[in-house]
């Protein structure tokens, strides 16, 4: 069952596909459609399998628009070869989209260990991770992430949070535990269609994700850029032993 909701400008999606937890804006553009366009015309190109995957997710899933694209794809490309990781944890794997894209970029013998909770989503990604030997390199793991995070050892060389907000600085705290000290962590959605701006907090993911900016950006054992790609993306590192002035 599908719930269209109108508010604001945006359209609602909500499912019983997701979480109670999980409802998800149809995302107005921050960035005008003509400018993300041009971005991604002149950045990596997406690979055939991530182009049919993204097809296949936007014909059968109700919240396509959950996936990161291409341009947030061809950036976590980037991110993952500039922080020469050869292990990636994410956090909400959705159809694998993301989760391929990592797999693309990381070395021969490089893994992606994924979390998710929805079934049909999984179900999906596992047909796309079966067409290619790059699929091999991904392991997911069915089931809450925050039971998933507690019981893994680390270090990873990069983290993805991109899954239920209301846990996302759950989720950040578990992450720096996990977290190699070359390492790095990011958070997508942090911008929240820009509802962040909005004071008092509009509802309860919104307050979580604000939550969330606030304390990466008041935590003195890291340092953080929040990136305007797409929804807004936090790149946070390890604060090292000669900060950056
Ligand atoms: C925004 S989507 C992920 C999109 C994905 N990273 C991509 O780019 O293709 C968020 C995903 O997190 C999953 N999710 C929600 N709550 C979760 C939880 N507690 N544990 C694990 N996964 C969860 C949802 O089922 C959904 O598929």
């Amino acid at each position: 069952m599908i719930a269209l909701i109108g508010t604001r400008s945006a359209l609602y999606v909500t499912s019983h596909l997701f979480s109670n937890h999980w409802a998800l804006s149809a995302m107005n553009r921050l960035v005008p459609e003509d400018i993300e366009a041009y971005a991604q015309a002149h950045s990596m190109l997406e690979s055939d399998l991530c182009r049919a995957l993204r097809e296949e997710t936007q014909r059968r899933m109700a919240a396509p628009q959950m996936l990161v694209g291409p341009l947030e794809g061809a950036f976590l490309k980037m991110l993952t070869q500039l922080a020469q990781a050869t292990s990636v944890l994410e956090i909400g794997m959705f159809t694998g989209y993301s989760a391929l894209c990592f797999a693309e970029a990381l070395p021969p013998e490089g893994t992606v260990l994924t979390c998710e909770v929805d079934e049909e989503s999984a179900a999906l990604a596992r047909l796309y991770f079966a067409r290619s030997p790059i699929g091999k390199k991904i392991d997911i793991r069915m089931g809450r992430a925050i039971d998933t995070m507690r019981n893994l050892k680390g270090p990873f060389d990069l983290i993805f949070i991109d899954a239920d907000k209301i846990n996302y600085v759950n989720y950040y705290r578990r992450a720096l535990d996990l977290l190699s000290p070359h390492g790095l962590i990011l958070i997508d959605n942090v911008l929240w269609d820009g509802a962040v701006l909005k004071q008092p907090a509009p509802d309860e993911k919104t307050a979580a994700i604000q939550e969330l900016n606030r304390v990466v950006s008041g935590d003195p054992r890291v340092t953080a850029v929040l990136v305007t790609v797409r929804d807004g993306i936090l790149v946070i590192r390890p604060q090292s032993r000669m900060p950056i002035v």
